[in-house]
């Protein structure tokens, strides 16, 4: 997948513009505070429908103006496309993909795949497990739409479910209505937690083996899914879901929401046996955050038959020349958007790139 022609208007501090882009690697070069970020930003918002770091959709929209437009063409092996997305000071979104209006954020996950990382990524691996559990379902959401719809559907119900356990006077009286979320959460859950485990199932083998090649065999990544619900099948994974709330139903009552379930799932990262998450270096984390970035990489190949658009936003700083020219030579046919403060090592210099230079919210080749 590669994106061809990228417009934006009023998008953040960009101006109105649209460039070109390369096929393969894509270097834009800009001091702080210019522009860098917004620019690959804007991509990923076409891909995913929301920013990487706002929660709100107005904050994209450039201060003092009443909208901002994000236009790309792209081309897959499906053939060309294109996605548009408005957004108004207000927050109201809209979305075009391929000239047809859409209204479900759903319908845009899976035309243009991104991988995203920036230093900010390095929280899939120190931060809470909400992040680790993020990361598998920013990939599965964009890759399996049965997966978004199972998980909305899981998180509405889970919801209600807490609302219930707050409401009610008595256990007594919310039991006939747990029963129905239990059930419907239980569905939902199981379908959630066998594709994480199958998407773990690759990452771990896919990881490893960029982690052992960027650390040049020095160190090995571990990683294993886990989950408080026990099974091997869908079913087997629903029963014991169902049953493991209505257990719990007492706790839960007590503590005015759900203790156990998807909600709580994690993955384990071990490198050289020492737990990564709470015991990692700077740089073992860093590195293994890349690690499983490449490890998406690659999982998006086998599923998608093709590499997505990968978007490095400024984490050359963080690496050393040799891990910079690794990643950056990782695969000929992959499209990298890239952001730096600073030009290229001239170790790396050798690699084909197109440099753009981004200046108070203007880019230019
Ligand atoms: N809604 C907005 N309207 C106008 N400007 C904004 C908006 N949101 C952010 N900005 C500004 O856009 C500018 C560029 O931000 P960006 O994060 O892209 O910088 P950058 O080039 O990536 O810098 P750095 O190298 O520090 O990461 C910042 O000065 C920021 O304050
Ligand atoms: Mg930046």
């Amino acid at each position: 997948m590669k994106v061809t022609e990228l417009q934006v208007s009023d998008y953040r501090n960009l101006s109105g513009q649209k460039l070109t882009l390369d096929k393969g690697l894509n270097v834009f070069v800009g001091d702080n505070a210019q522009g860098k970020t917004n620019l690959v930003e804007s991509v990923y918002l076409c891909c995913i429908g929301k920013s990487p770091r706002a929660d709100r959709d107005k904050d994209l929209v450039c201060w003092g103006k009443e909208s901002a437009y994000v236009h790309l063409r792209y081309n897959s092996r499906f053939g060309d496309g294109e996605i548009a997305i408005k957004l108004n000071s207000k927050g109201k979104k809209q979305i075009v993909v391929g000239g047809a209006p859409i209204t479900k954020v759903a319908d845009l996950l899976g035309n243009l795949n991104c991988v995203y990382f920036s230093p900010n990524e390095i929280r899939i691996i120190s931060s809470s497990p909400a992040e680790r559990r993020r990361f598998m379902d920013i990939d599965l959401c964009q890759t399996d739409k049965n997966y978004f719809y199972s998980l909305s559907r899981l998180n509405k119900a889970l919801l209600q479910r807490n609302n219930l356990l707050k409401a009610a006077a008595t256990l007594d009286e919310a039991r006939e209505m747990l029963f129905v979320w239990d059930k419907q959460i239980a569905e939902e859950g199981a379908q959630v937690i066998v594709k994480r485990r199958r998407f773990c199932e690759k990452l771990k083998d896919y990881a490893r083996r960029c982690h052992e090649k960027l650390t040049d065999g020095k160190e090995t990544l571990r990683l294993e899914y886990t989950t408080p619900i026990e099974g091997e099948t869908t079913e087997e994974i629903a029963q014991n879901y169902f049953d493991k709330l209505q257990a719990c139903a007492e706790r839960d009552f007590a503590a005015r929401h759900t203790t156990t379930g998807c909600q709580r799932d994690d993955v384990v990262l071990e490198v050289n046996d020492i737990d990564v998450r709470n015991f990692g270096s700077q740089g073992q984390q860093r590195t293994t955050a890349l690690a499983l970035k490449l490890g998406e990489l690659m999982i998006f190949k086998d599923i998608i038959g093709e590499y997505p658009v990968l978007l490095l936003d400024d984490v050359l700083s963080e690496l050393d020349v040799d891990r910079q020219r690794r990643l950056l030579t990782f695969d000929s046919r992959l499209q990298i958007l890239l952001t730096t403060a600073t030009e290229l090592p001239p170790e790396i210099v050798g690699i084909p790139y197109v440099k753009y230079r981004i200046a108070n919210g203007v880019v230019m080749k």
